[in-house]
């Protein structure tokens, strides 16, 4: 068990790695400060797969291991972050889903009452349910059901956060003493006397690039449209709809071989309506193929050079 409490934030420790990394950036002559708000300089190379993005949680590729690994579990793996290929979280029907799922209510984007809109909006389905598991700010990014390892498997983990549970991982290699916090991406994480990645990761701070952005909370009000319906009466006018509707997913198909790919945008069903989910326009694994064989930063399906990711579904 952890008995570290919120103040001060930065013992002297990591005090120390935090300066070294930052004088590590400006010594290297990056030329753009750590804590610009543009687009982060990433140690990550965006090519190939995802082990080379941003969604490697793992650290393995990170130069700043050290003031990190104070921040989640390092599992050693890349995918264990959210899947697992036993023991998965069958409350929630996402492929073989890891990761610790809460039932949040979230404030949805017809709550802001534009005039515009047609279409009826939804709470957020499955498809988006994942990724807000970690991008609405209150899962640990380390919580999950099934470690790495056999008998790490613990099935409280499916809808709540489980301290013991992940302080019983200590595998680091070369720090055995380093016990990680599990920290959500908001600013307070499920461990009370914890702040969440934000405590680093936030502007205001300058630690580290800020997660403002990617921190989207449970107030979906300021997001395109999430858990929309195709507005039906509208295709053909300013709406574009899918080329091919299957049972679970409909989308637009490029290359007409009848099934999802991964550059090929699409509608999640949800009951009996197709709706726009956050992985309508990401791939959480990246898409190499349709970039030059880099990976968009953003994980978008289709790369968005002249709106062209918004192009697919309004004719504007
Ligand atoms: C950051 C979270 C995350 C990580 C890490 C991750 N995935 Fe996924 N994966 C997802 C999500 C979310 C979906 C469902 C996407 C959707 O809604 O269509 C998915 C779907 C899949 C699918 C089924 C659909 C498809 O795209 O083919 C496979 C297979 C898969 N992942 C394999 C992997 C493997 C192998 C790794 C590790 C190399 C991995 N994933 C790492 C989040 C992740
Ligand atoms: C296991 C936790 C986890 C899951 C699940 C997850 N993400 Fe992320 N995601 C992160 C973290 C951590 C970052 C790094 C944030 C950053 O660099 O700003 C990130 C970064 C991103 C970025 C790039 C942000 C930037 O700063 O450029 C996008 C886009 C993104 N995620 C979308 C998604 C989508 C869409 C899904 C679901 C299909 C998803 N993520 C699922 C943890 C997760
Ligand atoms: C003690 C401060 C600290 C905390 C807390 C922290 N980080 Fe970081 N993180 C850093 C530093 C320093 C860097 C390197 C500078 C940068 O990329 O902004 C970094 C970089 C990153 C990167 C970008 C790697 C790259 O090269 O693109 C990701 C992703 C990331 N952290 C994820 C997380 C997640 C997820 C959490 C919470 C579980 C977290 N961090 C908490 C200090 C921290
Ligand atoms: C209608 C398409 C669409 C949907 C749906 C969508 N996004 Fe995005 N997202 C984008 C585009 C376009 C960008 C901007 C990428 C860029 O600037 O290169 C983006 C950027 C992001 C970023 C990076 C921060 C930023 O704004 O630059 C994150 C994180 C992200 N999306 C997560 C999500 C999550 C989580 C969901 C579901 C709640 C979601 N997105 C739903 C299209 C979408
Ligand atoms: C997968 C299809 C899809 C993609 C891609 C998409 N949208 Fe939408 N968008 C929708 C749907 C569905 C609605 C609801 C339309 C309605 O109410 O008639 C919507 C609504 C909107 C609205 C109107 C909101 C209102 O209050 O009336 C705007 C503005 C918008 N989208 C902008 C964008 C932008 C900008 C992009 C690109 C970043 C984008 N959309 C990408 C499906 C999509």
């Amino acid at each position: 068990m952890h008995t570290q409490s919120t103040e001060p934030r930065l013992d002297p420790q990591r005090f120390f790695w935090l300066s070294f990394i930052m004088a590590l950036g400006w010594a290297g002559g990056i030329g753009v400060p750590l804590m610009a708000a543009e687009e982060f300089p990433s140690n990550f190379t965006n090519t190939g797969g995802i082990s080379n993005t941003r969604h490697n949680l793992s650290l393995s590729t990170n130069v700043s291991q050290a003031a990190m690994i104070t921040a989640r579990n390092q599992y050693g793996e890349v995918c264990v972050y959210c899947h697992t290929p036993h023991g998965a979280n069958a409350n929630i029907a996402a492929p073989l889903w890891n990761r610790t799922f809460k039932s949040n209510t979230y404030q949805t984007y017809d709550q802001l009452r534009t005039s515009s809109l047609t279409a009826k909006v939804n709470q957020p389905g499955i498809n988006s349910l994942t990724c807000l598991s970690c991008h609405d700010g209150t899962v640990a990014v380390d919580s999950i059901i099934n470690m790495p390892g056999s008998g790490r498997y613990n099935a409280n983990g499916l809808t709540s956060h489980q301290e013991a549970f992940l302080d019983s991982w200590i595998t680091v290699p070369g720090q055995t003493s380093v016990s990680p916090n599990h920290l959500a991406m908001g600013l307070s994480s499920p461990a009370k006397s914890n702040a969440g990645c934000m405590s680093c990761h936030n502007s205001d701070i300058g630690v580290a690039h800020s997660f403002a952005i990617a921190n989207i909370g449970t107030d979906l009000r300021d997001e395109h449209p999430i858990g929309v319906e195709i507005p039906t009466a509208r295709i053909g006018q300013d709406f574009i709809g899918p080329t091919v509707t299957l049972d679970k997913v409909a989308f637009f198909d490029l290359n007409a071989n009848n099934k999802p790919d991964s550059n090929e945008i699409r509608f999640f069903k949800t009951g009996d309506t197709y709706r726009v989910e956050c992985a309508s326009c990401h791939d959480p694994h990246g898409v190499a193929a349709t970039h030059g064989g880099q990976i968009h930063p953003t994980f978008l399906r289709v790369k968005n050079d002249g709106s062209a990711v918004c192009l697919t579904c309004h004719a504007k």
